[in-house]
């Protein structure tokens, strides 16, 4: 009898369980790791996923669990150069590889990078082949390390690794994520309630930089990257991000629109000199990812607007559970 193709997800309950979802629905037998096994989404028996608690930073755990070598491994939860050199070491035993690196990595045309004094600035759609930071021992889980940490780590992963898919996200969105981007968005209009169109949902809500455009990440089109670099195991990078960059105040009011809000409220920009507390919106980097590779691998991309509803969703009725 055939088995099933067996996937190990390191760091997979949060931004990675709607991959552990996709993978499991297409028969592959999946087990995630995380270090808290209360934070296992209720539905991972229904999915026959499983969940092993294991702390990334002890290699030996990662090993052990990868033993002889899964069908698929993805870390989500790599950061620092020598946790991608164990890892390079266990994707030549695995069938393939799926790294988790970020936009981050990316520098423009001046060096800047995103967490440089001033941002950095894109013209245009980034594409795979832009310049990368460049690594200098930084401490990886700070604003300077985080990018550069990332960018050695792929460097080192496509040196010495085998069949590694490297992934770079935008900033993700999607039921079980940590950095639940949508709650903040929610509060503007209906505070800590739900968004359900009461009398604040008319009035135009006034927020800073409403014109920027941020690619977004979905946790689904995410999952589906992570599936077609499952099926075609090889050597790659990818951006991945969601079909439709548009500016943050349309990706706030379609937020709005998937909690029910109605009327979907205005945004106006607001005047900085006027009201410099402003509310800022989570998509504040003007930074557009280029997604033709990742249609050339065949992976449909999903629009904002198509998966907001996601993330809201879980948001509102987590809400609700803890008011009751
Ligand atoms: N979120 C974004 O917008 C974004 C954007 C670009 C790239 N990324 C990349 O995506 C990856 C996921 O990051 P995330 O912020 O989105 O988090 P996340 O996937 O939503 O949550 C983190 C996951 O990793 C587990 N985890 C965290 N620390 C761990 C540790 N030390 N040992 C074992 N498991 C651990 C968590 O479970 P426990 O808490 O139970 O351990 C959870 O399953 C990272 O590599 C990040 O750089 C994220």
């Amino acid at each position: 009898m055939p088995t099933s193709p067996t996937a190990l997800i390191l760091g997979g309950t949060g931004s990675l369980w709607v991959s552990a979802l996709h993978l499991a629905r297409a028969g592959w037998s999946v087990i995630v790791t995380g270090r808290e096994p209360s934070r296992m989404p209720g539905a991972a028996a229904e999915f026959g996923i499983r969940f092993v608690a294991a702390e990334r930073d002890e290699e030996q755990a990662t090993e052990a669990l990868v033993g002889d070598g899964v069908d698929l491994l993805v870390d989500g939860q790599g950061y620092a150069p020598g946790q991608a050199r164990a890892l390079a070491a266990l994707s030549r035993r695995c069938g393939g590889t799926a790294y988790l690196s970020a936009k981050a990595v990316y520098v423009d045309a001046c060096g800047r990078h995103l967490n440089s004094p001033g941002g950095a600035h894109f013209d245009a759609p980034v594409t795979e082949a832009g310049p990368t930071m460049a690594w200098q021992a930084q401490e990886v889980r700070s604003a300077e390390g985080y990018g550069a940490g990332k960018a050695e780590s792929e460097r080192l992963l496509a040196e010495h690794g085998e069949r590694v898919s490297v992934l770079r996200p935008s900033k993700i969105h999607g039921p079980w994520v940590r950095q639940v981007r949508s709650a903040p968005v929610l509060d503007l209009v209906a505070p800590r309630g739900g968004a359900t169109g009461g009398s604040r949902g008319r009035d135009p809500v006034s927020v800073a930089g409403p014109d920027v455009v941020e690619s977004t990440t979905s946790a689904e089109v995410l999952a589906r990257a992570v599936l077609a670099c499952a099926r075609a195991p090889r050597a790659r990078v990818l951006n991945v991000a969601d079909a439709d960059p548009r500016p943050a105040g349309e990706l706030a009011r379609e937020v709005w629109r998937a909690a029910g809000c109605s009327p979907v409220p205005e945004v106006v920009p607001a005047d900085p000199r006027e009201a410099p507390d402003a509310a800022r919106l989570p998509w504040r980097v003007a930074m557009v990812l280029d997604t033709s590779a990742l249609s050339a691998l065949g992976v449909s991309l999903p629009t904002f607007a198509e998966t907001a509803w996601m993330e809201v969703e879980w948001v509102l009725r987590q809400r609700r559970s803890q008011a009751s």
